[in-house]
């Protein structure tokens, strides 16, 4: 890890206040645009702020879980030319991440390729409109980084859309809103949270702000996880949570992700396994191969697990009956190559401070 170093977090957090509140106060009477998955259309939050506000001009509400390349096109080409002064986002990543892509389309701009945009990478593009991000997940941690994943899956391509105009303007977290997640979503998504911190700490961008906000979110997040999967509307499992999968999310806004996620798009993309699962099932494996390594990560692994073996990891895995293998999910080793180009090419793999390649050979992974 290096002495001197950097941290930049632009988001205004609203932690743990009435989400319809802290919208409006927010929103500030400008023209919005609401982007919700159709799901979401029911909550209660959102009837009552189309009810209340007249400043909503219009609605997307088509978004799907791993929003794909072509569905966002047609929402671009087909979005009413109004000029939005803001974008409110209620929903989990799939929904925040959407608005992000939504949000480089400005007034006039009804041309925006949105592929050519992720093919020839986005530098061009600095200028968005200002995103209200409100969770109902505890996962992604999209409301506090400046990218958004894009899949193309008949392609089988992993896109990420990194802008430093994507930043959310604000972030409202709720713990309220994620009281309806089912058992399902609430373990796939907080698996998810609990690997970005844990891959920002075996990372080459690691920082004291970052590790500092990564053990927090990794000691929080590993403690509740087996708890509110049996308790989901906890009110108080429900607050560790969100705050687990913000801090998550301020600490690897700075370092990016890593090896586990740079395995994972390969599961996801050819063996459609969800982000949360194909994201975590390598952890306790990672912990086990990292450990020894460099005495910062060892210092972190012991002030989440009270020491650097995976053992706790692993019996958390067992309670919650997750796989740990590759052989579990029905991958064999003539997959490898094609595993390694799609990690490769995410660029995820560079972040970390174990070789994918060595790492994936590891016997474990295969009995
Ligand atoms: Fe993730």
């Amino acid at each position: 890890m290096e002495q001197g170093f950097r941290y930049y977090n632009p988001v205004s957090l609203v932690f743990g206040e009435d989400a319809l509140t802290s919208i409006l106060r927010q929103l500030n009477e400008r023209r919005a645009l609401l982007v919700a998955s159709e799901g979401g259309m029911q909550r209660p939050l959102i009837q009552q702020l189309l009810n209340v506000s007249t400043n909503i001009v219009s609605v997307v509400s088509a978004i799907r879980p791993n929003p794909e390349l072509q569905d966002l096109q047609e929402i671009l080409d087909t979005l009413p030319s109004e000029e939005y002064e803001v974008i409110i986002a209620v929903g989990g990543g799939s929904v925040i991440d959407s608005a992000k892509a939504i949000s480089l389309r400005r007034r006039g701009d009804k041309k925006l390729q949105l592929g050519q945009l992720l093919k020839q990478g986005a530098e061009s593009v600095n200028q968005s409109i200002p995103i209200i991000a409100v969770p109902t997940t505890t996962g992604s941690g999209s409301e506090v980084t400046p990218w958004a994943t894009i899949w193309d899956s008949e392609a089988c391509r992993k896109y990420s859309l990194h802008r430093s105009c994507l930043w959310p303007e604000a972030a409202i977290c709720d713990p309220q809103l994620s009281v309806t997640l089912s058992r399902e979503l609430t373990m796939q998504t907080g698996l998810d949270a609990l690997s970005h911190a844990l891959e920002s700490i075996w990372n080459r961008n690691a920082n004291p702000v970052t590790i500092r906000h990564a053990v927090s979110a990794a000691k929080r997040l590993f403690t509740t996880l087996p708890l509110i999967v049996e308790d989901l509307e906890n009110p108080n499992l429900r607050t560790q949570m969100m705050l687990g999968s913000l801090e998550a999310g301020l600490a690897f806004s700075n370092t990016g992700t890593s090896l586990a996620h740079s395995i994972s798009y390969y599961l996801t993309l050819k063996h459609n396994i969800p982000h949360g699962v194909a994201c975590s099932f390598s952890l306790p494996e990672i912990v086990d191969a990292v450990a020894g390594k460099d005495s910062t990560v060892d210092e972190a692994l012991t002030a989440i697990f009270g020491s650097t073996t995976s053992k706790p990891l692993r019996a958390v895995w067992d309670a919650l009956e997750l796989r740990k293998s590759f052989n579990e999910f029905g991958i064999t080793k003539v997959e490898l190559p094609s595993l390694y180009e799609i990690a490769e090419l995410s660029g995820r793999s560079k972040n970390s401070i174990l070789d994918l390649r060595t790492f994936c050979i590891r016997e474990n992974l295969w009995s």
